[in-house]
This record gives structure tokens, C-alpha cells and sequence, in this order.
């Protein structure tokens, strides 16, 4: 069960902390910035969501990229909160990210993801997303990653 009155919404400056705290948590490559988040929350082709149980419990994130004359959307970025994982955040986060492209009228939703990242490969499995291809050395640490794809229609 996803913790109770789970609320999707786009970032504000007021979330940074949270944003910056969470990437150092999640990942140990390939993180986004404190600044490189401050871009993204004014850009057009970027949107940054975050979930959150009232004003203040911050439950994850997810960073999408829009790109001119592209019908494909890129999930760039998605973590929710070490304690609450496995309790559906992160799915209704990627379920946001989906509706987003939709309304930006995006034909598909990419996304990459580290090969030993089982998890979160099994989560984009169920969900519908297909392996496209295998991305040898992608990460910053050398690792391989795969690239996956969910046509939204
Ligand atoms: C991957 C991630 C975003 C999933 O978020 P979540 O809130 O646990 O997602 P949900 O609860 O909706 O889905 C859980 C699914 O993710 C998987 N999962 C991944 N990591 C998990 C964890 N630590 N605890 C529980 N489930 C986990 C489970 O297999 C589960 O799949 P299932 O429902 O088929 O059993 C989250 O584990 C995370 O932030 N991981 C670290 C950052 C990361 O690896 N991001 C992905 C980069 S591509």
C-alpha cells in the first residue's frame, strides 16, 4: 500500500534540499546537481515532479526531459525515499511522468537504467516498458545500462 494521500506535483525551489539530500542517497554516479536541479525546475523542456504526503513529508522524485519536434519523452532521473520504497511512490511517479508526455503529446517515454539495477528493472518491466538496447560502459563508473521504451497511446 503507497503511504496514505500520496500527491504528485511539479518541484518547487522550496524542495532543493530534499532534491539534492535524495540524489546523494540514491545514486553514486551520474548525480544531478544542486544547480543543474535549479535549471531544470525554470526550463521548458525539463520537468522536475516530486511526490509528498502533505506540505512537507518529501517521498521521491522524478526529472523528465522534453525535447522540440520529439515525440519521444526521456525519464532522466526517478528515486523515492529509502523508507518508504517498495510501497508504490515510485509508481505513481512514473505514473505522473507518463501523463505529462501524454499532454505534451510525446508518442513514448524513454528511459536508461543500470543493468545490475534489478529493482528498478523489474518495477519498468511490469509497468510496460520494453528493452530497446544494451548501452555498453553508459555510466560514469563504467558500468552498462539498458535502454528502455513504453509507447503511450
Ligand atoms: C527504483 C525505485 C525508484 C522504485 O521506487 P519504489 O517507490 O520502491 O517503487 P514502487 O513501490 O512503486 O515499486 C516497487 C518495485 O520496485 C522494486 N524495488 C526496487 N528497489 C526496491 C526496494 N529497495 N524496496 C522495495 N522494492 C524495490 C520492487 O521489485 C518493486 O517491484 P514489484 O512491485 O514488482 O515487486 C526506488 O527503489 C529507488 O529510488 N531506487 C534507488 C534509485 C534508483 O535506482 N532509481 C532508478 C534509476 S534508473
Amino acid at each position: 500500500m503507497p503511504p496514505t494521500n500520496v500527491r504528485v506535483r511539479s518541484a518547487e525551489l522550496s524542495d532543493l534540499d530534499d532534491l539534492v539530500a535524495l540524489e546523494e542517497h540514491s545514486f553514486t554516479s551520474d548525480r544531478l546537481s544542486r544547480a543543474q536541479f535549479r535549471r531544470h525546475l525554470d526550463s521548458d523542456s525539463a520537468k522536475v515532479l516530486v511526490a509528498s504526503t502533505g506540505p512537507h513529508r518529501f517521498l521521491g522524485t522524478a526529472v523528465v526531459f522534453f525535447r522540440k519536434r520529439s515525440g519521444v519523452a526521456r525519464l532522466y532521473s526517478i528515486a523515492t525515499h529509502h523508507a518508504t520504497r517498495g510501497q508504490g511512490v515510485g509508481s505513481a511517479l512514473l505514473d505522473a511522468v507518463e501523463q505529462l508526455a501524454r499532454r505534451r503529446r510525446c508518442r513514448a517515454l524513454r528511459l536508461e537504467v543500470r543493468a545490475d539495477n534489478t529493482g528498478a528493472v523489474r518495477l519498468y518491466e511490469r509497468l510496460g516498458y520494453r528493452r530497446l538496447c544494451a548501452l555498453a560502459k553508459y555510466y560514469e563508473d563504467g558500468a552498462d545500462g539498458w535502454r528502455y521504451e513504453k509507447p503511450l497511446d
